[in-house]
């Protein structure tokens, strides 16, 4: 039978007329790769499902290189962190003077923010999208515009471009592509138009945290244009695709003139050793991220299937979480979760009677759908 009607038979068989055939998690079958190391429960035994985290864990190249890496943690990380630039260096076709380290891409987000704060600044985002960018920026004097995404839960990149060009001041434009919490990207041409147009003051940060889920032939990432456009900054992480986001090492990439002007406000030594070991093993393991992206496409079609006969809406999603309808009250749902053994992910507003839903390993997914269900009995969704 094929994979995919499999699971719906076995969804069916638990399902809303509250038949009691096998459990779904037992009709899963077999998995082609097992978690590594993390386990994918927390200690309290709930399953986290909220923070877009990769429950497969770390690679076992990272592992070792942590364990290793633990003689040299006397010792302040200068050399470790040329060895992350350049191994990131080869790993993108940039010289190194491109590229600067956070820990964590939260840290690139919070420097760039910083780096362009200034009297009259405005800040252009769409709603909902990742928080990171507002709330660093709210100890500046930024002007904070927000601009609904599309009806396609696209940004809305002429909108954004006339409130941006209401300002005279600098101006961060930020795009997360793809976005969180919708899962889906936006198409970088009409982006890429306005970057051409706009001046040094408009500074484009462009968050690709989550690139490497996408399968969409219409999206691309912004790199490119960081060589020849001072005026963006390209934003990705180890803590997604490479499971390390318990380590902390994200990275921007930028003109050689705009990291310049951001280093003033970075941290010396970043990154930490063990962070730095780990992320150079990473980028090593070639398997670490088809293994990560197969997963998350097994678990998202899980849970896809299950809201499909649910009649719930989804969004598709190009990333490793879910935005799905749940036709009842967040703060009530999310209480049930926990109480069923699931932390699901916080409100973002507009998008009140949604939950952002992170992909754990299929066995847990397949779980989260009976519990569904069993929510759908319950008369709760
Ligand atoms: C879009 C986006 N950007 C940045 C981050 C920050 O991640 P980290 O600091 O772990 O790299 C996240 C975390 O969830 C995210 O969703």
């Amino acid at each position: 039978m094929e994979r995919r009607s499999f699971l719906r038979t076995g969804l069916a068989g638990v399902g809303v007329a509250g038949l009691t055939a096998t459990p779904l998690a037992a009709t899963v079958a077999p998995r082609a790769f097992a978690p590594i190391f993390n386990p994918r429960a927390s200690a309290d035994g709930v399953v986290k499902l909220s923070s877009n985290e990769n429950p497969l864990g770390l690679s076992p190249a990272a592992r070792d290189a942590i364990v290793n890496g633990l003689d040299e943690a006397n010792r302040y990380p200068g050399n470790t962190g040329d060895a992350v630039y350049t191994a990131l260096s080869d790993f993108l076709g940039l010289s190194r003077d491109h590229l600067f380290l956070g820990a964590g891409s939260t840290e690139i987000l919070r420097v760039s923010v910083q780096a362009w704060a200034g009297p009259g600044a405005r800040l252009v985002y769409a709603q909902p999208t990742f928080e990171d960018v507002p709330s660093y920026s709210r100890p500046f004097p930024f002007e904070h515009v927000t601009v609904p995404l599309t009806d396609d839960h696209e940004h809305d990149i002429g909108r954004m471009r006339s409130e941006a060009e209401k300002g005279s001041g600098p101006t961060i434009v930020y795009v997360c592509n793809p976005n969180n919490p919708t899962g889906g990207i936006t198409p970088v041409a009409p982006i890429e138009s306005w970057m051409k147009e706009a001046g040094e003051q408009t500074l484009f940060l462009i968050d690709e945290a989550y690139f490497e889920f996408v399968d969409d032939p219409r999206y691309r990432t912004a790199i490119p244009f960081v060589k020849d456009m001072p005026n963006v900054i390209v934003v990705r992480t180890f803590s997604k695709i490479y499971a390390m986001a318990g380590i902390r090492l994200g990275y921007g990439v930028a003109h050689p003139s705009t990291v310049r002007r951001i280093a003033p406000f970075t941290t010396r030594n970043n990154p930490n050793h063990l962070a730095g070991v780990a992320a150079v093993a990473s980028l090593t393991d070639s398997e670490l991220v088809g293994r990560s992206v197969a997963v998350n496409a097994e678990a998202r079609d899980l849970v896809t299937g299950a809201l499909d006969d649910l009649g719930l809406e989804y969004l598709p999603s190009q990333t490793n979480f879910i935005m799905h309808q749940i036709r009842s009250e967040l703060l009530t749902y999310n209480n049930r979760m926990m109480d069923a053994g699931f932390s699901v992910g916080r409100p973002f507003p507009p998008m009140l009677d949604w939950s952002r839903l992170s992909m754990g390993m299929p066995e847990d997914m397949a779980r989260f759908a009976e519990t569904l269900m069993d929510f759908r009995k319950k008369d709760w969704i």
